[in-house]
């Protein structure tokens, strides 16, 4: 038995293989079921119990030789000459490799800038931990308004005059304090609320707050661009209606309905057989607001609107439940792969 190993190691030694049929040759021979170095385990019965550790060994070393030389050479053929092997073969299937794509959330924001761009408004923004000045006092919320309550609001370490602000509209104040109209500006950017987590509600999500400072701005400036928005949003046949709302800062305040694009305003579940959908708040900024933040309200008038981003996402691709956005299910992103 030793000297037949050591006869097939020397044999391996010597073997010369130069095309990929003489290589498989070669695998017949010493590496298949039938080939010769099994035989030799097959043989391995007849070993006396006392040699069995050694030549055990012997067979090991010689099939892992045996073995890594047929590899070597079938790695440096597969790389050099075999090239009838390794010709293209241009009609097999393309395979796609898993690109990653933009989280809806962002995607709706996008195309609500993208839609204010177009229509000259420009981004700005500000702090998501902001003083209470800028969330409630300069838009005149009065001291005792619901909003200001603890339960609604998170305050910064117990401090009443810092906390992550509740809404976007906190912009509209820094926007005013600083720059001179003609103001047209649109401010994109999370906000938080200590609500409980529902399909319907979460403690933070995203708005984008719009806003017009300018001479003789009127009611149906503020109404024509939202119904602009609402067509290039949610397609040319969408109608808005206005009712009649209240908001500290706006005056007169409305809310805003589109037309139901699933049902085209007859009637169905997602708008609660109303026909309507609500997408967002706005108003003429209240002469208080301009005045609170260093504007001349005879002079000047504007509008104000904004919007939940996640609301908007929901109605357009119609997802039932707001928590899909933030648990990040790759079955959930994966449907909006290429949606922008
Ligand atoms: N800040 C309001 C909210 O968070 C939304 C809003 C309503 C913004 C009316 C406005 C507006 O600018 O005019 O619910």
């Amino acid at each position: 038995m030793k000297s037949k190993i050591e006869e097939l190691q020397k044999q391996l030694g010597d073997i010369k293989i130069e095309t990929v049929e003489q290589l498989e040759v070669f695998r017949q021979e010493y590496l298949s079921k039938k080939g010769k170095i099994q035989a030799l385990f097959a043989d391995f019965k007849n070993v006396p119990k006392e040699e069995k550790p050694e030549v055990g060994q012997l067979v090991n070393v010689l099939k892992n030789n045996a073995q890594n030389l047929y590899n070597d050479l079938k790695v440096n053929m597969g790389n050099s000459s075999s090239k009838e092997e390794k010709k293209l073969d241009l009609t097999r299937p393309v395979e796609f490799s898993h690109i990653g794509a933009r989280h809806p959330i962002s995607m709706v924001r996008k195309e609500i800038i993208d839609i204010f761009n177009r229509i000259g408004f420009v981004i700005s923004e500000g702090p998501e931990v902001e003083d209470d000045f800028h969330i409630f006092t300069a838009l005149n919320f009065p001291k005792e308004h619901p909003a200001r309550d603890m339960q609604d609001t998170f305050f910064i370490e117990k401090d009443p005059d810092v906390a992550l602000r509740t809404h976007t509209s906190s912009v509209q104040a820094r926007v005013m304090e600083s720059q001179k109209p003609p103001i047209r500006t649109i401010s994109p950017g999370r906000v938080f609320r200590n609500e409980a987590i529902s399909a319907r509600a979460h403690c933070i999500f995203h708005q984008v707050e719009g806003l017009y400072v300018d001479k003789n701005v009127s009611f149906a400036d503020l109404k024509q661009t939202l119904l602009y928005f609402a067509k290039e949003m949610f397609g040319e046949e969408t109608k808005i209606r206005l009712r009649p709302s209240y908001f500290p800062f706006t005056e007169p305040s409305a809310e805003v309905d589109v037309s139901c694009n699933i049902c085209g305003g007859k009637g169905c579940n997602v708008c609660k057989y109303t026909g309507w959908l609500e997408i967002l708040g706005c108003g003429m900024v209240d002469p208080n607001v301009l005045t609170n933040c260093g504007i001349d309200s005879d002079e000047y008038t504007g509008f104000a609107f904004g919007m939940g981003v996640e609301r908007i996402a929901m109605l357009k691709y119609q997802v039932k439940d707001l928590r899909y956005f933030f648990e990040n299910d790759k079955r959930f992103l994966d449907q909006f792969t290429g949606a922008y």
